[in-house]
């Protein structure tokens, strides 16, 4: 996921109260780690009701799971299913009931990490889907001359299905990004700075998407996770740095500062 980092360039930040994600098929646990036990219920119960997909049996004061706060465990880098390349989507999968949940549950998520993208990878479900939004109040703390350099604007909440992205020739930008599945880390990644990407909303309705600057950013960086790549692998390796070292040593320089200062 390409995420929002705090006043920053960054794509992601770390998420925390996640839920667990069960190993049935139902694919979510509504129970959070950390919550205590519906009264009467004991731990064995809880194990048992974690397997299960009675949602709402085990949520009386919702009527609509739609309504409920759902946010998920983000995987972190060396779990498998970061690299593994996610199966497509058929347009009966994309219309039903589950995959619209996981919509909702996903936006829930990033909403809360904050970040600006999250791919259905990052919270174990390898399918060629991934979220997107970067927020107006995300900008709101960002220099203007920051915004304008990395060409980056709000973009409203939309979902991309089996993406297929084309690089458009020009120079590439090179700046930090960070990932949801890499918390507290950045480096410097080029980028292509225009994409056209074709893909299906969150309808099943074929979209083709002409990006620019950082939204282009965005899109390169979660395609990627659908493909099983991570910025790791485009990144400029010297440029790697804990986002603390960050924003001590490197944030108000220049990409060609950086790049000079860390020459080897
Ligand atoms: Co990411």
């Amino acid at each position: 996921m390409l995420l929002y980092f705090a006043g920053f360039t960054g794509m992601d930040v770390p998420s925390n109260d996640p839920l667990r994600i069960c190993d049935s098929s139902c694919g979510f646990s509504l129970r959070r780690e950390n919550e205590r036990p519906l009264s009467g219920e004991s731990r064995a119960g809880r194990t048992r009701n974690r397997t299960d997909c009675g949602f709402q049996a085990r949520l009386p004061w919702e009527t609509s799971i739609r309504r409920l706060s759902i946010r998920l465990k983000i995987l972190q880098v060396g779990d498998p299913v970061l690299r593994q390349k996610a199966r497509a989507l058929s347009n009966e999968e994309i219309r039903g009931a589950e995959i619209q949940q996981l919509i909702d549950f996903m936006l829930e998520t990033m909403r809360d990490a904050p970040g600006v993208g999250l791919a259905a990878p990052q919270v174990g479900i390898s399918l060629q889907l991934a979220i997107i939004e970067d927020r107006a109040e995300y900008l709101r703390d960002l220099r203007p001359e920051i915004l304008a350099e990395r060409k980056r604007e709000p973009i409203p909440f939309h979902v991309i299905i089996n993406p297929q992205i084309q690089l458009k020739d020009g120079a590439p930008a090179a700046f930090f990004e960070g990932c949801l599945s890499l918390a507290g880390f950045s480096a410097v990644v080029p980028r292509a700075a225009e994409v056209v990407v074709d893909c299906l909303d969150r309808f099943g309705e074929p979209k083709q998407i002409q990006a620019y600057g950082w939204y282009a950013r965005i899109l390169q960086h979660e395609i990627d996770h659908l493909n099983g790549a991570l910025y790791l692998d485009r990144m400029l390796p010297r440029t790697f740095t804990t986002m603390e070292h960050l924003n001590r040593y490197w944030k108000d320089k220049t990409i060609a500062e950086v790049e000079s200062l860390l020459a080897p």
